[in-house]
């Protein structure tokens, strides 16, 4: 394929660096709980310029581990239609009742109009996540909801390494944030997660939810049902150096992107705005489809006949029409924002190693892919109006 729809990058200096801390930790026997993932710790707080980082598995298990924290279980939990399975599972696995929030396909974000709708005096806690790497522009009126209602404000900031909405970092908006080191991630350790928190309670919580619920290191005494659900050494060096990386990956996303824009803009294709004040990693490159194409037979088409291979859709289904969760929705639940967008939108191949080359020629296959399926002209984002 000419175009992947992702590939990761890993500079050959960091891979030098990365097996050289991993042969330490080999020799020295530490390969969990040690110093590469403390490193790594103090690193991600820094760079929030939060208290405390606390390095765990994956992303699922750093949401779980801040909602049990919260005490959810048996309350609500507000969580967006349009974000991908963990979120909502998370909530579940800690105990919840989870609600679905509609989305602006604006922001691709949850809809705070809904989400006040839906607040009552069983919500714990409502979710925010930062799809495709954007802080929604409707921050201020969810802390202000959260605030007035008395409710936590919890960030999964999954997509969002290095974001920030008004000089404010994904991750220090809300009592505590989640990140994921999935290999499709902008920064990516294998499997890892991260939380991030100002709270003290929070933090001492989590390291002892992450180790099975132990009051300490070295005890067989456990004060909470825990898990394990340890970040080991090898994961922590792979993570810390891409940590190393985070500021260039961003800046050249954001060149390809600006590239994307002006191409698209002058074919006439509409795609996410990216608002004043908001600084998006691009962890995905949103183009909202016009009248008539049907996504399968777009993807397809240039899969086969381009070799350009669109990185997946945030997201393809929402959350209320996945099976596992049809128990939490009934006949009449209708959200419209999520259903319109999850239907919607393509997401362009978009990583650091693409070269501006293979861009300019992901837009003129993607711009002859529209004409060969008869595309009519485009669409904004937004529910088609019922007629
Ligand atoms: C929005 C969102 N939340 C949570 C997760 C879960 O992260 P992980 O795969 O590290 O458990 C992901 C990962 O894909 C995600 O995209």
């Amino acid at each position: 394929m000419r175009v992947p729809p992702a590939r990761i990058l890993f500079p050959a200096d960091d891979r030098a660096a990365v097996l050289a801390r991993i042969d330490a930790a080999m020799v020295s026997g530490q390969l969990t709980l040690g110093p590469i993932g403390r490193e790594l710790e103090a690193a991600f707080a820094e760079r929030h310029q939060v208290r405390h980082a606390v390095a765990v598995n994956s992303g699922t298990s750093a949401l779980e581990i801040i909602l049990r924290s919260l005490d959810v279980a048996g309350r609500e939990v507000l969580v967006p239609a349009n974000t991908f399975f963990a979120t909502a599972a998370a909530a579940l696995h800690a105990g919840a009742r989870v609600r679905f929030v509609d989305c602006d396909p604006t922001t691709m974000a949850i809809d705070p109009a809904d989400a006040a709708r839906l607040v009552g005096p069983d919500t714990a806690a409502l979710i925010v996540v930062h799809i495709g790497g954007l802080i929604t522009s409707a921050m201020p009126e969810l802390e202000a909801l959260c605030e007035a209602e008395g409710i936590h404000l919890v960030e999964d900031a999954a997509h969002a390494h290095g974001s920030a909405l008004d000089g404010r970092s994904a991750g220090t908006f809300g009592v505590a944030a989640s990140f994921s080191f999935y290999p499709t991630k902008v920064i990516a350790g294998g499997e890892g997660g991260m939380i991030v928190t100002n709270d003290d309670r929070i933090a001492e919580e989590a390291g002892v939810y992450r180790d099975q619920g132990k009051a300490g290191f070295h005890a067989n005494f456990h004060t909470r049902l825990g898990h394990n659900w340890r970040m080991s050494e090898p994961h922590a060096a792979i993570v810390l150096s891409q940590l190393g990386r985070l500021d260039e990956f961003i800046a050249r996303r954001q060149e390809l992107a600006r590239r994307y824009d002006e191409a698209l803009a002058t074919l006439g294709i509409e795609t996410l705005a990216i608002p004043a004040g908001a600084h998006c990693n691009y962890y995905k490159y949103v183009v909202f489809l016009p009248d008539g194409v049907e996504r399968t037979a777009l993807k397809q088409l240039l899969r086969d006949e381009y070799e350009v291979g669109l990185s997946g859709e945030v997201y393809d289904t929402p959350l209320h029409h996945q099976p596992v969760f049809a128990h939490l929705v009934d006949e009449a639940t209708v959200l419209a924002g999520a259903e319109w967008l999850c239907a919607r939108h393509v997401c362009l191949p978009l990583y650091p190693a693409l070269s501006d080359a293979d861009a300019d020629y992901v837009v003129e296959s993607f711009a002859a892919a529209l004409h060969r399926l008869g595309a009519e002209s485009g669409v904004g984002p937004g529910p088609v109006a019922a007629t």
